[in-house]
């Protein structure tokens, strides 16, 4: 979800208005994707090199996450998504967590649709967690065992991963489940973008030839 900072120094308005309106983005997104036969919406919302923001940034997104969840948890309860976090959440106050835990616990038994939240998300991060993990454990590992060890366990790989804001890198997001994703990048800033953007990426994604390294 990039170009929030600058959807809001466009409007000669405090990067936090960009997040705002970020999130307003997001929850038309939300409200939406699940109809176009999506199952898994996965967002990056804070990367482990975004803890080096300035202070009040990081504050302000941490406010926005906390009333984004104490506010919206009921609508995701309605429409039986299931709420899923990836990434290290130690980095963030009890409050937050407690919020985050809440979100999960209530929405785990909903099955068909999935919205994953990354926060405190790097995949550097989630790999050396995982490897730390294996060493615990002691044994050779399989890529089934390995994936298991990641933040996404029972998340499927994305098919589609969509960079707003111009940017055309991954920037630390899923690194290894992204190995055979179809890649997006739109100059639209996240604020600005829509479903209208969402459903002609789709279509576009439809009639990509997908060969994961095979001859058809
Ligand atoms: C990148 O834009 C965006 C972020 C670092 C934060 C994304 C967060 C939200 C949309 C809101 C919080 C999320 C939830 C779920 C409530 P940028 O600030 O790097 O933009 P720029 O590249 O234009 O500066």
């Amino acid at each position: 979800m990039d170009g929030n900072g600058r959807w809001a120094q466009k409007r000669l308005l405090p990067r936090v208005a960009g997040h705002r309106q970020g999130v307003l983005t997001l929850e038309k997104i939300v409200d939406k994707i699940y109809d176009l036969g999506v199952k898994v919406l996965t967002v990056y919302a804070f990367s482990t090199e975004n803890t080096a923001r300035p202070k009040d940034e990081v504050k302000n997104l941490c406010s926005l996450i906390k009333e984004f969840f104490t506010k919206k948890l009921y609508k995701f309860i309605e429409s039986q998504i299931s709420i899923k976090i990836i990434g290290d959440i130690d980095f963030f106050t009890q409050d937050i967590k407690a919020v985050l835990n809440e979100a999960i616990n209530k929405t785990a038994s909903f099955k068909n649709k999935t919205f994953c939240l990354a926060l405190n998300y790097g995949a550097r991060d989630e790999i050396i967690r995982a490897v730390n993990k294996a060493i615990a454990i002691g044994k050779k590992l399989t890529q089934d065992d390995f994936k298991n060890l990641l933040d996404t366990t029972n998340i499927p790989d994305p098919e589609i991963i969509i960079r707003t804001g111009g940017d055309k890198r991954l920037s630390n997001f899923l690194l290894y489940q992204a190995a055979y994703s179809e890649l997006f990048f739109t100059p639209d800033l996240w604020p600005d973008f829509t479903i209208k953007k969402l459903k002609e990426v789709i279509t576009e994604f439809s009639s990509r030839d997908r060969r994961f390294g095979k001859v058809k």
